[in-house]
């Protein structure tokens, strides 16, 4: 029988949930799927075929790039992280620019966009076994997911914890633009049309803003170990 489950994690930019993420797919062995970074990928593909300069921008000129669009995640053991590929290239810093960072927002509201995305998700979860991050994964990518978690924090922690990660990458950027930043994109991401981040019904709520890493995987393998045990007395 395979026992394996699938972990959504959904929450606010820069709540944690990729460090939470990874901490749950390296103690279960599974699969880590980050899919901001794969939204980050397309914007990054948009702004080197010159999408954003034209002033005859259309989405559709967009749209035929995304026919073989192939991504891949593979964990480099050595230094502890997974990367992303876009068709073949390892576009794992790149997709952390400011330049990205402010154009995403724009880019994951198209809903072609987000219809190839979706595919391409639901896919790397067919055979379970995977934690994934996101807005919408508990609710468009994965309905069925065994466990969700929706994740937030305080605007400063959160504003905080991105600008350190800017600085580490030699972004000359402010606190201040950061946290406009954030505050912009919690906008978009709630208020889009399709897909937006929303905390449902079946969604374990975490606050990290003063939580430890250690508390939140204590409170994490608790839902696991008592999700597991069910899945074993139904059977
Ligand atoms: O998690 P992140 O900050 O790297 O995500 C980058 C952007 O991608 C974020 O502003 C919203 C968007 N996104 C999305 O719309 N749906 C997802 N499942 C993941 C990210």
């Amino acid at each position: 029988m395979n026992d394996k489950i699938i972990i959504s994690i959904d929450g606010y930019s820069s709540s944690g949930k990729s460090s939470l993420a990874k901490e749950i797919s390296k103690k279960l062995k599974y699969k880590y799927i980050d899919t901001g970074a794969m939204y980050r990928g397309v914007t990054l593909l948009a702004i080197r075929k010159g999408i954003f300069n034209s002033d005859l921008w259309n989405v559709q000129n967009f749209i035929p790039f995304l026919k073989n669009i192939n991504f891949k995640f593979i964990c480099n053991n050595k230094i502890d992280q997974t990367d992303i590929f876009l068709n073949g290239e390892n576009i794992q810093s790149e997709i952390r620019s400011l330049d990205v960072t402010k154009k995403v927002s724009f880019i994951s509201q198209i809903p072609e966009i987000r219809e190839k995305l979706t595919l391409i998700q639901k896919n790397f979860g067919e055979k379970k076994g995977i934690v994934m991050d996101g807005r919408d994964i508990g609710s468009s990518v994965f309905p069925k997911s065994e466990l969700k978690i929706f994740m937030k924090g305080s605007i400063e922690v959160r504003s905080y914890r991105r600008y350190r990660d800017l600085q580490k990458i030699g972004e000359q950027i402010s606190y201040e633009e950061v946290r406009t930043n954030i505050i912009h994109r919690d906008i978009m991401d709630t208020s889009r049309t399709i897909s937006p981040l929303k905390k449902h019904i079946d969604y374990i709520e975490i606050d990290n803003t003063f939580l430890s890493m250690e508390k939140q995987l204590n409170l994490i393998f608790q839902l696991i170990n008592k999700i597991k045990k069910n899945k074993h007395s139904i059977v």
